[in-house]
């Protein structure tokens, strides 16, 4: 059964059948419990938008690896253009991979590059591997659609939320979305790396508990195997 490994921040590792990787960003990450020399074999970079603190050290890993990138229109051409092996979807699509479904679904956010690259629009991913269903929101606010992506995607096995606020929706939205997720299992990303992101995941675990839903708040190299 897939095990998810929490890098920090965003960044997850799917180890099953196949090793994936989201949102890779280890350099420059103070809370990453990795760097991407960790790397040496994967299958697949699923990158949910253009910030710096999503893309990270794609490309280094991509190249190292040969990991296929998957990542909207915009970004997989950005990629493609260096020569890396990427595969374009966008919002609402979805393809059958060797190493999983995945499909993009909407995030309310931006993603232009860290150079200014117009990085199309932000998006979730869906990931159906190893028979289980996983969503990662990416870096969003709380939406009612979420009730929509579960029904359609769902049941999720596990759901990987962030709750740092400033940038995305904090604890009480976040509360929110579990319940309109409704997964077996939420744990919390997206806070803690910047004081801008600072907030209490136990608060959220706290908050979620009394709205009925399930959480586990991993630390940086914490691991949930998803049963
Ligand atoms: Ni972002
Ligand atoms: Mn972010």
């Amino acid at each position: 059964m897939p095990t998810l490994i929490f890098h920090g921040h965003a960044c997850w590792e799917v180890q099953g059948e196949h090793r994936l990787l989201i949102d890779p960003f280890l350099s420059g990450n103070p809370a990453a419990d990795v760097g991407p020399e960790h790397f040496r074999t994967l299958d697949a970079i699923l990158l949910s938008h253009g910030h710096v603190d999503h893309i990270g050290d794609a490309e280094q890993i991509a190249r190292a690896t040969g990991a296929l990138i998957v990542a909207n229109y915009e970004i997989a051409s950005h990629f493609a253009d260096k020569g890396l092996a990427a595969h374009p979807l966008h919002i609402g699509g979805a393809r059958q991979f060797p190493f999983g479904y995945v499909k993009l679904t909407i995030a309310h956010h931006g993603s232009t590059g860290p150079n200014g690259e117009a990085f199309g629009s932000p998006a979730g991913i869906v990931l159906h591997a190893g028979g289980k269903r996983v969503y990662h929101a990416g870096d969003t606010g709380v939406f009612l659609d979420m009730q929509l992506i579960a029904e359609l995607n769902g049941p999720f096995d596990a759901a990987l939320l962030p709750i740092g606020d400033n940038f995305t929706m904090g604890i009480d939205d976040a509360v929110k979305a579990t319940e309109f997720i409704g997964a077996r299992m939420h744990l919390p990303m997206h806070f803690g790396t910047f004081e801008q992101i600072a907030v209490d995941p136990q608060e959220f675990h706290r908050k979620a508990a009394a709205a009925g839903q399930a959480v586990t708040v991993l630390e940086p190299g914490g691991s949930y195997a998803i049963p």
